[in-house]
């Protein structure tokens, strides 16, 4: 019998996919099966990662997109779907947040080019892949954060756009369910990659943050992998609109 977190035959399109949780999560999707084609603005870092992915036997290519231009989405799904034939899984991986401070403090400018990635590119890469997915249905896999329940000084701006992509999972869930398509997000606690540095990075401020955490330690990009696959695979056929929070315990201390 087929396992049902078995992803063999499928075709899965990770964002952010070079480096952090997209990239463990494209390997764990390609142990499970899938084929991988990861996004990311930076060249070099992607195609390393597609060839790591290919040295383990994994099928896997790299394009090159800035999630904040709907053009280079179109782009990303168009090659998807000429590499592979279908478009199965879409994971919105890819995030910004450059302004750090009080959220009275953010520019417009700011505003918009978190926005822009955040939620736009959120959007249209999942309006994009659900228009590629065939009667066989699909996952679409949004990764929010802790930040959209609770407010984290200093990541404001950011927090509002994890929320958005909260509301926007509910949505697209209700209005792609007929189509068999599972709309659901993943909201990581702190995660130790390049992104949350300034988090972990600064002994008084790790201090602070860890006392927050039951599980007294900060999350690796491998303890997410668990939550991924399940809302990638037919495990969560009759799951959508629901987020997996894996946050060690920050949200329940
Ligand atoms: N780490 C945490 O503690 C934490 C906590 C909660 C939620 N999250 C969420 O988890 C996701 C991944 O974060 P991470 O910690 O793995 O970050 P990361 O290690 O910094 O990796 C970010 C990835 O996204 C790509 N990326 C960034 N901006 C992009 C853009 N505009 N267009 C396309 N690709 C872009 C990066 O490649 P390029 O720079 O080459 O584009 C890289 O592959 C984000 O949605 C983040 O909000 C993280």
């Amino acid at each position: 019998m087929q396992s049902v977190f078995d992803l063999t035959g499928k075709v899965a399109i990770i964002t952010g996919g070079s480096r952090g949780i997209g990239k463990a999560i494209a390997h764990a999707f390609a142990r499970a099966g899938a084929a991988i084609v990861i996004a990311g603005r930076t060249r070099e870092p992607l195609e390393g990662a597609a060839e790591e992915l290919r040295m383990t036997g994994a099928d896997a290519m790299a394009v090159p997109t800035h999630c904040g231009r709907p053009e280079q989405i179109d782009r990303l799904i168009e090659a998807a779907v000429g590499a592979y034939g279908r478009v199965d899984i879409l994971v919105n991986n890819a995030a910004t947040s450059p302004h750090f401070g009080p959220l009275v403090e953010a520019t417009d400018d700011l505003w918009r080019k978190t926005l822009e990635v955040n939620l736009l590119g959120y959007f249209h890469a999942a309006r994009r892949a659900a228009e590629a997915m065939t009667e066989d249905g699909g996952k679409i896999i949004n990764v929010s954060s802790i930040a959209a329940a609770e407010p984290l000084p200093g990541l404001g701006v950011y927090g509002v756009t994890k929320a958005a992509v909260m509301a926007l999972t509910r949505t697209l869930a209700l209005e792609l369910g007929r189509r068999n398509i599972q709309v659901n997000a993943l909201a990581p606690g702190l995660i130790r990659t390049s992104f949350s540095r300034a988090l972990w990075d600064d002994e008084r401020i790790a201090e602070t943050a860890l006392a927050k955490i039951p599980a007294r330690r900060f999350g690796e990009v491998e303890d997410l992998v668990g939550a991924a696959l399940l809302l990638a695979a037919p495990a969560s056929d009759y799951m959508t609109g629901v987020v997996l929070t894996v946050d060690g315990g920050y949200s329940v201390s």
